[in-house]
């Protein structure tokens, strides 16, 4: 039913992510938006997009609604596809779509961060098909409605689970392709998953802990890059334990990508680096908490990645109270 002409989305959550999506599907549909923190904004004037790659000074007007119940209001034929855009945090967010979703028919299309994210929809969406994407995508909204879009916009997209159809899977992969957008269809995403959280998992908590960009940390020490490459290889166990194996080059690849930025002074800071420095909540959960605990139910040793998971989590909380009480 999905594959239609003119599919009828819904995107939740338009951060830099969403409002990218947003503005390719706008190519080929008019998809609507939930807006929270930047309603306002964004109803008032839209988003202005300055990207790498589709150019400076895009103007995007898009359908906003505060919520999804408003969502439906407008328009009562059913979303056929909602795209979940917004950061794992908080288990709410299937509560929150609940109203836009059509039992055996909305796609739901996850596009984030992280593993062991989609049990949750599915348990209480069971009907519904579910499309599990992995994301890269270098972009920051700053202030709201202001995108900054860099080089990279390409997603990885299979079914959820593994063994589900990929009837749904391959039409979005086919109409993000047709709004001008790089797509990669996958039967099993989750190695997909598995080979990104090998370095959000690592990476993330270890900068927002020291406040350090990857390429300082491996400078403050002479052991630093041992650590790294111990809490990798605890995820590649967590990984082969669950059936995936992420390739050993990846793993080098990627410590020498770290140790090659030191050269240039620069350095990557990660996504919960950069919560930590504007007092926003961090995916913790999501890209290491679930991974810790999937270590957990196949008995495999993750000590290292354990510790960053509890340090980051009390982290989180902190920044969590300081939220509430400010
Ligand atoms: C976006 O691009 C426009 C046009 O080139 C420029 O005037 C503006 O300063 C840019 N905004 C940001 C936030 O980079
Ligand atoms: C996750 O890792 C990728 C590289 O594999 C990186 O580009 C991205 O910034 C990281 N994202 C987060 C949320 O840390």
């Amino acid at each position: 039913m999905a594959s239609i002409d003119r599919p009828k989305i819904l995107v939740f959550g338009v951060g830099g992510v969403g409002t990218i999506y947003l503005y390719l599907l706008s190519r080929v549909s008019s998809p609507t938006a939930v807006c929270r923190s930047n309603y306002e904004v964004v109803r008032n004037d839209g988003f202005i997009i300055n990207s790498s790659i589709y150019g400076n000074g895009i103007r995007l007007k898009p359908n906003v609604v505060r919520d999804c119940a408003e969502a439906t209001f407008r328009d009562s034929r059913p979303f056929d596809y909602i795209l979940i855009c917004s950061k794992a945090i908080g288990q709410d967010i299937p509560d929150l779509i609940s109203p836009a979703v059509t039992p055996d028919h909305t796609v739901i299309v996850l596009i984030q961060n992280g593993i062991g994210i989609e049990a949750h929809y599915q348990a209480t969406f069971p009907n519904n098909p579910i499309v599990s994407a992995v994301v890269y995508l270098p972009v920051t909204q700053r202030p709201a409605g202001v995108i900054t879009h860099g080089e990279l916009e390409r997603l990885e997209i299979g079914s959820y689970p593994s063994s589900a159809s990929s009837e749904h899977s391959e039409a979005f992969t086919q109409l993000i392709r047709h709004a001008g957008g790089t797509a990669e269809h996958h039967d099993d995403i989750q190695l997909k998953r598995w080979t990104k959280l090998l370095v959000n998992a690592s990476w993330n908590p270890i900068c927002a802990l020291t406040l350090c960009t990857d390429a300082n940390f491996l400078l403050s020490s002479p052991s630093s890059s041992e650590l790294v490459s111990d809490v990798m290889l605890e995820i590649c166990d967590i990984a082969k334990a669950h059936g995936y194996t992420i390739p050993k080059e990846i793993l080098e690849l990627q410590l020498g990508r770290a140790t090659a930025r030191i050269g240039n002074g620069n350095g990557v800071e990660p996504s919960m680096l950069q919560d930590v420095r504007a007092g926003r909540r961090m995916e913790v959960e999501a890209i290491v908490g679930n991974a810790v605990r999937m270590g957990r139910e196949k008995d495999v040793k993750c000590e290292k990645l354990n510790m960053l998971y509890l340090l980051a989590r009390a982290l989180d909380s902190q920044i969590e109270n300081k939220r509430r009480t400010s």
